[in-house]
């Protein structure tokens, strides 16, 4: 793959001067959905399947792109004085905007860069390809400029890209799990504190199996946005009558208790996924560590149908793909994954029921929504890389 990349970028940009190779992974969320906004934990892990990069550094202050998932859209040619937010609707946001994030944080590049890259994650399906681009690039500032960044505010400075540059008010799980990715491990994160812990994901004779709706999801036209404010707001309702700091600060009981100072019931629904949500992810990490994973599965399962009863962000793609998913023979546990509204769904699928599985779930969808879905069975994968 990434020799492919390398002989477009030269037949593309010329093959002088020293080129460097990377990648960054895609994630999928295992547990703990809409929860990284709301101070809550989240349980992603990296993929194996991401974004292949190939850089070499400038001397002048021109920025030159080509991305093998557009090439229709051929090299787009910028400069460092053009890295401004706002200015941009092409692909090459992601990347500039974390040039200019970096920027932001004191770490300035005077001098510009050319940059291939191939995607190997289907975009706008909910596997983060815009935050594997973004993670990406800040591994090659990083290396490139020899920037003294960790791979902690590579995620941090990619996620402030994502909100300021790009525009979509996204929480900080999809650039931590890239960026702190480690093989065979999902990371248990608490986003009120950036705490986190590593638990390994062995799955004795099962298997990470996403389902892709084919419905397409953008963030930014989506109701992400709307569902934060709404958060925001029982939150604020909550603060009138107790002092916390964010949902994720409650357990369901405290919640039981103040939910009536919500005015609206709509948001007592929102809110209520958020503190359930977070509960279930704590405990569903107790369960693995426990090597319970069939109550593992069974959160799982409580996940989904808390997203689309009371936070309402499955729709009939992602319910269809789910619903059929749970009657299959060896399924461990099924649900959607990222932001919703579309996307992919993830579900633990035991070994010798995996074709059947994809056979099953694939028919019931194209039965009732008139296209197919496409499956993935996917490895957990180490963060970024720079490649030899
Ligand atoms: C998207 C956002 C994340 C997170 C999820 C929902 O993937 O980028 O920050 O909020 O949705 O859990």
């Amino acid at each position: 793959m990434i020799k492919k990349c390398r002989e477009v970028f030269e037949e593309k940009f010329g093959g002088d001067g020293e080129i460097r190779q990377y990648f960054a992974p895609g994630r999928v969320n295992l547990i703990g959905e809409h929860t990284d906004y709301n101070g809550g934990h989240v349980f992603p892990c990296a993929l194996t399947i991401g974004t292949y990069g190939i850089a070499r550094k400038r001397t002048d202050r021109k920025l030159r792109f080509y991305s093998m998932n557009f090439e229709t859209t051929g090299i787009v040619e910028s400069s460092l004085d053009e890295v401004k937010p706002g200015a941009d609707s092409l692909w090459t946001r992601y990347v500039k905007g974390v040039i200019w994030a970096f920027a932001e944080k004191g770490h300035v590049i005077e001098t510009g860069f050319d940059f291939l890259c191939l995607g190997t994650i289907p975009n706008g399906s909910g596997l983060s390809s815009s935050a594997s681009i973004e993670v990406l690039t800040g591994t090659i500032l990083k290396d490139l400029y020899g920037f003294d960044v960790n791979m902690v505010d590579v995620s941090l400075y990619s996620q402030l890209a994502e909100n300021r540059y790009v525009g979509v008010n996204c929480g900080i799980m999809d650039q931590f799990a890239i960026a702190m990715g480690k093989k065979n491990h999902a990371i248990f994160l608490d986003t009120a504190t950036l705490d986190y812990q590593y638990a390994p994901v062995q799955l004795e004779g099962a298997k990470i199996v996403i389902g892709n709706t084919n419905k397409k999801r953008g963030l930014g036209d989506s109701k992400y946005n709307e569902r934060r404010a709404e958060c925001e707001k029982a939150l604020e309702e909550i603060q009138a009558v107790k002092k916390i700091p964010s949902l994720g600060a409650l357990s369901e009981e405290e919640f039981e208790e103040v939910k009536s100072a919500i005015a609206d019931p709509v948001r007592v629904k929102r809110a209520r996924h958020a503190v359930y949500e977070n509960q279930r992810t704590i405990r569903a990490v107790e369960a693995l560590k426990n090597n319970d994973v069939a109550q593992f599965g069974q959160l799982m399962n409580a996940s989904h149908v808390s997203l689309r009863d009371d936070y309402e962000v499955t729709g009939i793609e992602l319910d269809t793909l789910v619903e059929a998913a749970w009657k299959q023979p060896g399924v461990i546990g099924a649900r959607m994954t990222g932001a919703g509204f579309g996307g992919c769904t993830v579900s633990l699928v035991k070994d010798e029921h995996v074709d059947a599985f994809i056979a099953g779930v694939g028919a019931a969808y194209r039965g009732k929504i008139g296209y197919d879905a496409d499956f993935y069975v996917v490895e957990i994968g180490d963060g970024p890389q720079v490649l030899a």
